[in-house]
């Protein structure tokens, strides 16, 4: 049978562009409501024109890193329903790349504040939906960088191991309320992020971009780059009623990468 997640209703933060988007796309295609923020208003207007968008996509303007406005948008959600099925805590910036010595302590501060405060600012709202709904699914986004350690990307290695340990708190918190919680940790993705990750990498080892592709696609030992859609599809399977033993885990959707330097 089809998987399907009719009517179930879905909160991504960071969703309009992105792993949150193609997941998005991907509930969407399957039946459910979506709720999504981001602090891109430019990128959410354009979504809101989507042809998936049926009355089933909301779309609203969100700094994920400000408590306040969190809050605000989990009031314009509660407008439209009281009950969630699912949050998918997906916002994480990449951070600063360089030796420890040479980073700034404002570059640790902001990414840590994105990339696991802004989390928890969304799970403990979600939960109460949650309760609500009798039970449901937290995703959160960690990263290969958040089970092997990451050269050069000390804060941002941090931060994923964060997000591990709290998916596995919560799930020991959660699971009697029959709320599961797993981190999906993406491995090297195709898409503007890592055009990004690469063309600063290049420059700080003054080596070509190429190279440095090559490198970041041979870690995996499937030899391939990851598609956003990758981690949609398996957003979808813990959301539907087809993942409804799976909580605690850490499931990494990375074609097996077996090193990340
Ligand atoms: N792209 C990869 O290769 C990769 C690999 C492993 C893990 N991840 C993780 O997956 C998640 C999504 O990554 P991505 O590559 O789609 O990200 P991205 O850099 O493409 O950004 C996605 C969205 O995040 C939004 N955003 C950024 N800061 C925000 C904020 N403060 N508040 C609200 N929205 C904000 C952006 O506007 C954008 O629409 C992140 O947690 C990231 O760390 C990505």
């Amino acid at each position: 049978m089809r998987l399907s997640l009719n009517n179930k209703k879905i909160i991504i933060s960071a969703g309009a562009s992105g792993i949150g988007w193609a997941t998005a796309k991907i509930c969407l295609s399957k039946g459910a409501i979506v709720y999504i923020c981001d602090i891109d208003t430019k990128s959410l207007k354009k979504i809101q024109k989507h042809p998936l968008n049926k009355k089933k996509l909301f779309a609203y303007g969100c700094d994920a890193s400000d408590e306040y406005e969190v809050s605000d948008f989990f009031n314009q959600v509660s407008k439209k329903t009281k009950k969630i099925d699912a949050l998918i805590n997906n916002v994480g910036i990449a951070g600063p790349t360089g030796n420890i010595e040479k980073l700034s302590s404002d570059d640790w501060e902001q990414t840590l504040k994105i990339n696991v405060i802004s989390h928890f600012y969304f799970t403990k709202l979600a939960i109460p939906m949650l309760k609500k709904n009798k039970g449901g699914s937290i995703i959160n986004i960690s990263s290969g960088a958040g089970i092997m350690g990451f050269p050069l990307r000390s804060p941002y290695a941090a931060s994923k191991w964060a997000v591990i340990g709290v998916t596995k708190t919560l799930a020991m918190e959660l699971g009697k309320f029959n709320i599961r919680v797993n981190a999906i940790c993406p491995g090297t993705i195709k898409g503007n992020r890592m055009i990004r990750v690469i063309r600063d990498k290049a420059k700080f080892l003054k080596i070509s971009k190429k190279k440095i592709e090559k490198e970041f696609v041979s870690m995996a030992s499937m030899n391939c780059w990851i598609y956003e859609e990758d981690i949609g599809k398996m957003c979808s399977f813990l959301i539907s009623s087809d993942g409804e033993r799976v909580s605690g885990q850490t499931i990494p959707v990375d074609g097996n990468a077996i090193r990340l330097d």
